[in-house]
């Protein structure tokens, strides 16, 4: 069977790619975002996933407002980032696990999660960037399967209906016929708020709460209401659900706890606080 190794959350903000590009990472506005990674990229090179399931959400690349699945799965050999504006380059695809992706979707289906499955999907920067913040040399050493959950077009998926859901794709992948390793990712979040009245909105304590809530109580975010949480985090903090349902798959197989090896937190980049979380499976 599958083994899972662990879970990583991070920020995703278009910026980022542009930053990278430039060469920014040791700039002083930069300087504290990029400092976060490299402990997860010597964790990442001594457990060597070959897999990453990655929950993030779509904004409006390859979903728009009139089409907006709840949940998405992807069943693509490849995952080609697109044009997102801004003038920052694409990314580079991403390689698809469609073996696993079929596994996922069976799982899902089975336990009444109603999806749509993708075997063409394109991929925005919440999806591309944290393969390139983890991986920065390129040519990515895994494999992927997107899972994109609603955080964008209301009514949203509660929080304890994504932390199911996280848990479902943990048991799928636990019960994956494959040798191979397997790591979660979540992109999204923390606080922030681009638009109204709140817009540059941020909510340092409840981050802050959050992160810790997901080493010794993980089901605490379940508690609130869509409404409590779009108020707590912003119109975009909202995309912490991703990082539940991360959370959530590492709640099965072998072993239910789990052990930080890193994380950082630094606000502003853009108009976001952003998260960075590395947690182990352990036994
Ligand atoms: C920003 C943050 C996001 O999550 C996003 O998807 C786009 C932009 C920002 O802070 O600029
Ligand atoms: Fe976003």
């Amino acid at each position: 069977m599958a083994k899972i190794i662990g879970g990583l959350g991070t920020s995703h903000i278009p910026a980022i790619g542009g930053a990278i590009h430039k060469g920014l990472q040791q700039d002083p506005y930069w300087k504290p975002f990029f400092d976060g990674f490299p402990p997860i990229h010597e964790w990442l090179k001594a457990q060597k996933p070959d897999v990453m399931v990655i929950f993030y959400n779509d904004h409006g690349l390859n979903f728009f407002l009139d089409k907006m699945p709840t949940f998405a799965v992807g069943a693509a050999p490849q995952y080609v980032n697109s044009d997102e504006g801004w003038g920052i380059p694409s990314l580079e695809a991403l390689k698809g696990e469609v073996d696993l992706s079929w596994q996922i979707i069976n799982h899902l289906v089975d336990k009444e999660f109603d999806i749509t499955t993708c075997q063409e999907l394109l991929v925005d920067h919440a999806c591309s960037l944290p393969l390139k913040l983890f991986f920065p040399e390129g040519n990515y050493p895994v494999t992927v399967v997107p899972v994109c959950i609603n955080t964008v077009q209301f009514p949203l998926p509660k929080a304890h209906r994504v932390y199911t859901l996280g848990r479902a794709v943990g048991e799928a992948v636990a019960a994956w016929d494959s040798s191979k390793k397997v790591a979660f990712i979540a992109s999204g979040g923390l606080s922030h708020q681009l638009e109204g009245t709140r817009a540059g909105f941020i909510n340092k304590d409840f981050d802050l709460k959050f992160m810790e809530s997901l080493l010794t109580n993980p089901e605490w975010a379940t508690q609130f209401s869509i409404h409590e949480l779009v108020e707590k985090t912003g119109t975009q903090g909202i995309e912490l659900l991703t990082w539940l349902a991360m959370r959530a798959a590492l709640t099965v197989g072998e072993g239910a706890g789990v052990r930080k090896v890193h994380s950082n937190y630094h606000i502003p980049i853009s108009n976001t606080a952003t998260g960075l979380l590395a947690l182990e499976k352990v036994s």
